[in-house]
């Protein structure tokens, strides 16, 4: 074994070929520091300089993941574009000694090969990488703000063509192995316990003279495309259309990304290389870029955060029962199996419910396997591990039960004394509520210690958050239970107070009603979403409405009318709708129609029923801001009350849980942006102007007194 001391990299020599090991001690992944890539330097001049070196074979130590990219907090510190320029053509520089070693290298791909990794797996000879969930693949750079700044936009198009690599580099996409084979950036594709010895054949074979023959796949068309200028310009150019519909111009990176690689390819590697370390450096001192490495600090930390103090092992859970088979209930057992792999039994007031139920969850399995997630095998497998029944058989093995019955005090209290005569003594009981709080649920419970709430967003599969809800006499092993095994179903949990709406719905919930008001004073409702969309929102409220029904908002509204009084009063405009079953999506009308699963246009006859006609409204700017500032100031005010724990927690739950625009860090981090002071005047102006619900609230106040910020 040979390393030099402190070194990262270790290598023994095997039939002529260096064995190399990257292994970064302390670290829990490898990335690649400053200090990373002079000792990937010094040991490239050693193995060149070694006669008994015919080739390289390079391997990650970590048991799970291989190079999880350059080291991103050593590029945040830097202050200037032209520091991150000079870090950029450093680590090209370094890559560009890799592709031009002496001798063969051939990679051995094993865990995250993101950025910085896969540019450095590009830089190589030969890539082989294991056919396993853990393996995965892509430059998911755009995701922070910045682009491949490595090599990556040059190299990736050279390897596979411009569509493709435009296709992964412009949305940061990460893909698994046997999707990085069939586009061609893998060269083998092989179980886990051969990569090493495949690995290694195959830099003999390289150090022998042999050279891998690739084909490019796809259409002849497609190869036209990639293969000269003309094509390649009608490929920008859809491209950059791409980009625009979906960023609407408030991330700079994929249009830059977009640029480096169109420069590379059409003036040659060198210019390319160029441009990508000037983009790379420009980006990198944004505050887009900032805000969007924020968001994975915080989500990495809430990786391994528990929400409470010394929290105590949560229970393994192997068998989940879910009572309730409809929309959420089916979402939550088909997302439970896929992700997390546990027995599913769900339970519902009638077989053909039941039934129903089950075809939903499976349907979650069915679209993994259409998308080639999982294989047959696999998709066999976890079907066998969902069954239903309209009693509660097979609830006697349940660790975890999740209700997701009708959002009603009674139905829900009722089901808890049932799962506390069917299920074990230490069964946790999550309940699936959106509003109620958990602590009124708990009421007359035998075992109030084991109640919680999981609140889940729709559609199941698809939304990232968990909301936790711990009542005051909810016991800490009921916590961790209910966040690790929220994680295990691939969400982001947040642990939130007991309090009616508790986070999300608090703060959604006066952002809905605002997006009524406007709609009552003449707004046309395309031109409400429209604005929200501009603002960065996913889709526009309206829109929202209608996905998550507008019988579901009304209830939310009720309860949180009930809770708080007049500043979240129902607006008349949506009781007519939900009146004449115009429920939203699911009903095929809402405020827009849909036919086919496909949202149409806003159906004219909707302003009958709310009770007014487009007459323009209020100014674009004022619209945005009584949408915004009413939900700031609910956001701020829930702060106050310890609704969240942290702003950490509020911000990423409001960008997960209903698409606050990341590029602006959330609200909170957006309020401190705007400065409390300038909020609290604009609120006064809007409560004079249109009435007390606009009253900025004590936290709001306090801050702008005494200039203080969420995130001092
Ligand atoms: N830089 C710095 N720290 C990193 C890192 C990176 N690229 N990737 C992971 N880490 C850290 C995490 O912050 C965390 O630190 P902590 O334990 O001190 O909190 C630790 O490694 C473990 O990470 P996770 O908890 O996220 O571990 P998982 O196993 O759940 O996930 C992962 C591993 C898939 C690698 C995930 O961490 C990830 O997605 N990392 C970021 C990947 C990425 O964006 N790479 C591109 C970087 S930019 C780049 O390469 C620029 C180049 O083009 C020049």
């Amino acid at each position: 074994m040979v390393s030099s001391a402190g070194s990262a990299l270790t290598w023994e020599l095997v039939d002529g070929v260096a064995v190399v090991t990257f292994d970064l001690k302390g670290e829990p992944v490898n990335k690649l520091s400053q200090v990373v890539k002079q000792d990937m330097l010094a040991t490239f001049e050693a193995l060149g300089h070694d006669a008994s070196v015919k080739a390289v074979a390079f391997f990650s130590g970590k048991p799970d993941s291989f190079i999880a990219g350059a080291d991103i907090e050593e590029f945040v510190k830097l202050t200037t574009a032209a520091e991150a320029e000079r870090l950029s053509a450093e680590g090209q520089e370094m890559l560009d000694r890799v592709a031009r070693f002496s001798k063969p290298i051939a990679v051995g791909i094993h865990g995250a090969c993101l950025g910085g990794g896969l540019e450095f797996a590009l830089a190589c000879g030969y890539r082989v990488a294991s056919d396993h969930p853990k393996t995965q693949i892509g430059l998911p750079e755009v995701q922070l703000g910045i682009l491949p700044g490595a090599g990556g936009c040059q190299r990736l198009p050279r390897l596979i063509g411009a569509r493709a690599a435009l296709d992964m580099i412009l949305a940061g996409k990460v893909e698994r192995a046997a999707k990085a084979f069939r586009v061609g950036i893998v060269d083998e594709l092989v179980h886990p316990a051969i990569l090493q010895d495949v690995t290694v054949a195959a830099a003999q074979r390289l150090a022998g003279g042999w050279r891998p023959r690739r084909r490019r796949p796809g259409s002849l068309v497609g190869a036209l495309l990639d293969g000269n200028p003309l094509g390649r310009r009608l490929v920008y150019r859809a491209a950059r259309k791409q980009v625009l519909a979906r960023t609407r111009g408030n991330y700079p990176a994929p249009l830059a990304a977009l640029e480096a690689v169109a420069h590379g390819l059409e003036h040659g590697m060198t210019e390319g290389l160029k441009r990508e370390a000037q983009l790379f450096g420009q980006l990198a001192v944004t505050d887009v870029s900032r805000k969007l490495v924020q968001i994975f600090f915080a989500t990495t930390a809430l990786k391994k955060d528990f929400g409470i103090p010394n929290p105590p092992p949560p229970a393994v859970v192997k068998r989940l029962g879910v009572v309730g088979a409809g929309f959420m209930g089916s979402g939550i057992a088909g997302t439970a199996i896929a992700q997390a792999g546990v027995d599913v039994r769900m339970k519902d007031a009638d077989l053909p419910r039941v039934a129903k139920g089950l075809a939903a969850a499976r349907e979650i399995l069915d679209d993994r396997l259409r998308r080639r997630h999982i294989t047959k095998y696999e998709h066999t497998r976890l079907i066998a591990l969902l069954s239903g029944d309209a009693s509660y058989t097979g609830f006697g093995r349940a660790e975890l039960v999740i209700e997701a019955v009708f959002e009603e005090l009674d139905v829900k209290r009722q089901v808890l004394r049932e799962i506390e005569t069917a299920a074990r003594p230490d069964t946790v009981f999550a309940s699936n509520t959106s509003t109620i709080p958990i602590h009124l649920i708990a009421e007359g419970a035998k075992r109030p210690e084991l109640v919680i709430g999981m609140h889940f967003f729709s559609p199941v599969a698809r939304m990232p958050l968990l909301e936790v809800i711990p009542s005051a006499r909810t016991a800490p092993p009921a916590v961790t239970t209910a966040v690790a095994f929220g994680r295990r179903m691939g969400k982001t949990a947040i642990v939130v107070k007991d309090s009616p709406g508790f986070w999300i719905n608090r703060i959604l919930t006066p952002y809905m009603n605002e997006a009524g008001h406007l709609l009552v004073e003449g707004v046309a409702i395309e031109e409400i979403d429209r604005l929200m969309v501009e603002f960065g929102f996913p889709v526009g409220p309206i829109t929202l409405l209608d996905e998550v029904g507008l019988d579901v908002g009304e209830k939310v509204v009720g309860v949180m009318h009930d809770a708080f009084g007049e500043r979240f009063a129902p607006v008349a405009a949506f009781a007519g709708m939900v009146k004449s079953g115009r429920l939203g999506r699911k009903a095929g009308k809402g405020f827009y129609t849909y036919a086919g699963g496909k949202k149409g246009s806003v159906d004219p006859a909707v302003y009958e029923l709310i009770g007014s006609q487009p007459n323009g409204g209020p100014r674009p700017a004022e619209i945005i801001q009584r949408l915004l500032f009413v939900t700031l100031n609910e956001a701020a005010r829930a702060v106050g009350e310890g609704i969240v724990r942290t702003p950490r927690d509020g911000d990423i739950g409001a960008i997960f849980g209903f698409g606050f625009p990341p590029f602006r860090g959330g609200p909170l981090r957006h309020a401190d942006d705007l400065g409390a002071a300038r909020i609290v005047g604009e609120l006064e102006r809007l409560a004079e102007r249109y009435g007390p619900r606009f009253a900025p609230c004590d936290v709001l106040r306090d801050h702008a007194q005494r200039n203080a910020k969420f995130y001092p």
